[in-house]
């Protein structure tokens, strides 16, 4: 018999019988104890409320226990873990399922939103770990997680996040499926410096490797509104990529340019010291090695600044651009250009640049606000 194909469920789901997390809350179907779980979980981490996650439950075993408990013990009690208001809404939402609906929490999403003081994750959350019901959870490491993994394009709509977590999520073993995502974004696909050698979804994942990228979406949900996406997302699945460092070097307000040779394709265009950025390298190590063989410059810093897609028949371009400053910025040599200059912001914005640099230009306009 042919092996069965793998899936994206069935990855992740062997790497979470391997790695998942022991968490008391994992333990439990009881829709107070996720609740009071969860309530807990949303701005503090996972180390820090097992003890207080313990304790409450101690004191105030149900829902309607904690409905008649005296607010001051619960601030006293929930003291360390911050945001107290949390507390007093999970109170009003216990008080209102032992009144309202006689100690029976509902068990969709929708109607758990009724709850005063249960938000769309929270209830989302409920209806998954209590209730087993395949519907979508989105929190900020799943959401990083499928960003990356599908290459959603930045800023994130947060509702299609969400209609696309619950096109992925697993139809017979959601509770697993979630808390895997969740383990997965806390221990591998991390904010910073994400595992990716180490990924169950290495193979599938649009951002692999990509620096800028993964960069970028660490906190896809708080970023949701604020980034402005300069280049749009590649089009075609499996292009090969090739990665390109570029620098836009300042000094005391001024941007260096060089002038591409004559001989070369776009030659006589503008453009910004840099190169392909080779095997074995980071992109500081190539913007250093570029930069030197380019200009005779020696790199101080580098600050990400814009991604830009450019896709081709056969090939995609990832120009990464980074923001620099260089130790010696008054030895600048033409190395290998038809000439180099310092210019300020607005003469910088005349100059001609080739036409893949557009995005590159919008982004600098935008920072400079110059629009
Ligand atoms: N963060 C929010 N909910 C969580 C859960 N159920 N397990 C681990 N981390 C979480």
């Amino acid at each position: 018999m042919p092996a069965p194909l793998s899936t994206p469920h069935r990855e992740l789901l062997r790497w979470y019988r391997r790695h998942g997390r022991d968490l008391p809350w994992r333990k439990t179907r009881d829709p107070y104890h996720i609740a009071l779980s969860e309530t807990m979980l949303q701005q503090t981490q996972v180390e820090r409320v097992i003890p207080y996650y313990q304790r409450f439950l101690q004191h105030y075993p149900d829902a309607a226990a904690l409905a008649v408990a005296d607010v001051q013990d619960l601030h006293r009690m929930w003291k360390g873990l911050g945001f107290p208001s949390r507390i007093e809404r999970l109170q009003r939402a216990c008080a209102c399922v032992v009144k309202q609906y006689q100690g029976q929490w509902p068990q969709t999403p929708e109607a758990l939103q009724k709850l005063p003081g249960i938000g769309p994750y929270t209830a989302s959350a409920i209806a998954t770990f209590a209730f087993g019901q395949a519907v979508a959870v989105v929190d900020t490491n799943i959401a990083r997680v499928y960003t990356r993994r599908d290459g959603l394009p930045l800023p994130l709509d947060r509702r299609q996040i969400w209609v696309h977590a619950a096109h992925q999520v697993h139809p017979q073993q959601p509770i697993d499926y979630t808390n895997a995502l969740m383990d997965l974004g806390a221990a591998i696909c991390t904010a910073r410096a994400p595992r990716c050698e180490q990924c169950p979804w290495q193979q599938r994942c649009l951002s692999h490797g990509a620096v800028e990228v993964l960069e970028a979406s660490s906190n896809p949900l708080r970023v949701a509104s604020a980034r402005k996406v300069y280049s749009a997302k590649p089009q075609r699945r499996g292009l090969p990529r090739i990665p390109v460092v570029l620098a836009l070097v300042h000094h005391q307000g001024h941007y260096l340019v060089a002038q591409r040779p004559q001989q070369l394709r776009h030659g006589g265009y503008w453009e910004l010291p840099g190169g392909k950025r080779e095997a074995g390298e980071s992109d500081r190590q190539a913007l250093a090695r570029e930069l030197m063989e380019e200009t005779g410059l020696d790199l101080l810093s580098a600050r990400p600044f814009v991604t830009v897609y450019d896709e081709g028949e056969e090939h995609c371009i990832v120009l990464s651009v980074y923001r620099c400053r260089v130790f010696n910025p008054d030895q600048a040599q033409a190395r290998a250009s038809d000439g180099i200059r310092w210019v300020d912001p607005q003469e910088f914005l005349t100059l001609d640049f080739p036409p893949a640099n557009a995005a590159i230009l919008a982004r600098f306009r935008d920072y400079h606000r110059l629009g």
